[in-house]
């Protein structure tokens, strides 16, 4: 390829936060601090013969917004370099990020092993959409490095794993897996969607991919949907941009922006509302109305110390736990809340409560649910920035009355 387009100009070895608000593009002609949003669908071509060579690809340059666009691209340098990858490709969604390395990566005739505890619509995804087209998926549990290893078959091309995971904070063994995964000549995905590049860098762990639904903490505000692949430049540039360029599941620029910049406040948030998290599960674990707590922070969680090896010594900000009393008793807690917004959505600094077999996982079957451990008593807290005391008390709201 011949020219490229240019990078910001920092000094060799700048840091992870530092690259956190400063990675991206140089600066426009007219200088301005806070990144430029590119609202534009196409770029206008200086001559026919220009746009020519870079309608090719033989010229790296912006031609239209479906596949490159200086706002979103901006979104994807900063991603790579938080994520300690090559490249990193944004998308419409979390879900069409998956959907996007699906159809880059697998052919009718192949087989993937996926988590039998990720989010629901990707269990859905693999299952019924990619099994239309001839790709077989094999889910098995997350925390079991031997299952994964027995599902194998001479077909297999893809690992996809989720960790921790929705809503049961299941943590694997990224290393282990990673092994398994190479020795099989195989592809392995990890969803960092809970804890973020400022807790856990699963490529550190010999992951070959990371995706991300960009709706939850890389923007952080519950403001927009977005997702995005982080890999080699392999992948991303011969693999994940030509299906982009011909099925375009792209990321809005506005949307890349909101979510650049809340790529600037990622890592004191993570902190932040990871700290919170901690306390909220230490409490609820004294709780006598609750029968267990879900939180890689805590001691009791089956996979603390790998949590605690992976993560950067932190939980993250999601807790799930099961009353005493199944449904019912879920809903009373649920509705008995003043604070806690009540919505599926997470990774918002407003803390969000939900009831997962009925909403996140209300497609499942009851036989897909159970086999998840998704029972009808959880409840999942998505802490936010919001006073942990008075957390406390809105949850108390509702178990004192049970
Ligand atoms: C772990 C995980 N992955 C992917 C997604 C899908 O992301 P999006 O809603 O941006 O499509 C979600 C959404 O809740 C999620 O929790």
């Amino acid at each position: 390829m011949g020219k490229k387009i240019p990078r910001v100009d920092l000094p060799a070895g700048t840091r992870r936060d530092t690259l956190a608000v400063r990675e991206g593009l140089p600066r426009s002609a007219w200088g301005e601090n806070s990144e430029a949003l590119f609202l534009t669908s196409s770029f206008v071509q200086p001559d026919a013969a220009t746009a020519a060579a870079r309608f090719a690809n033989e010229e790296e340059a912006f031609v239209y917004s479906r596949f490159t666009n200086p706002t979103v691209t901006m979104f994807e340098r900063r991603l790579a370099a938080m994520e300690g990858t090559e490249a990193c490709i944004a998308t419409a969604s979390g879900m069409s990020a998956i959907l996007l390395l699906g159809l880059g990566v697998l052919k009718a005739g192949d087989h993937v092993v996926c988590s039998q505890s990720v989010f629901g619509s990707t269990m859905m995804l693999f299952s019924r959409e990619f099994g239309k087209f001839g790709v077989e998926t094999s889910f098995v549990a997350q925390t079991d490095v031997n299952a994964w290893r027995k599902a194998f078959k001479p077909n297999t091309r893809l690992l996809f794993a989720e960790s921790p995971t929705n809503p049961l904070t299941e943590v694997c063994d990224i290393f282990a897996l990673a092994v398994i995964a190479k020795e099989a000549g195989a592809l392995f995905a990890v969803d960092n969607c809970f804890c973020s590049p400022a807790l856990q860098r699963p490529v550190e762990f010999g992951a070959d991919v990371v995706i991300h639904s960009g709706t939850k903490y890389l923007d952080g505000q519950g403001r927009v949907i977005a997702g995005a692949i982080c890999g080699t430049e392999q992948l991303v540039n011969e693999k994940l941009m030509p299906v982009m360029r011909s099925a375009g599941m792209s990321l809005s620029p506005f949307n890349a922006w909101v979510v650049l910049k809340g790529l600037e406040t990622l890592a004191i948030r993570m902190e932040a509302q990871s700290a919170r998290a901690l306390q909220l599960a230490a409490w609820l674990e004294a709780q006598p109305q609750i029968e267990r707590v879900f939180y890689p922070g805590l001691r009791s969680h089956p996979q603390h110390e790998l949590a605690m090896a992976q993560q950067s010594g932190k939980g993250g900000a999601v807790v799930s736990f099961v009353v005493k009393g199944e449904r019912t008793a879920a809903f009373h807690v649920i509705d008995s809340t003043q604070i806690c917004s009540i919505t599926a959505n997470l990774g918002d600094t407003k803390t969000t409560i939900t009831h997962p077999a009925s909403t996140s996982h209300g497609r499942l079957t009851e036989e897909q649910r159970q086999t998840a451990g998704i029972t009808q008593g959880m409840i999942r807290v998505a802490v936010g920035l919001d006073d942990v005391e008075d957390l406390k008390a809105d949850l108390q709201r509702g178990l004192a009355t049970l």
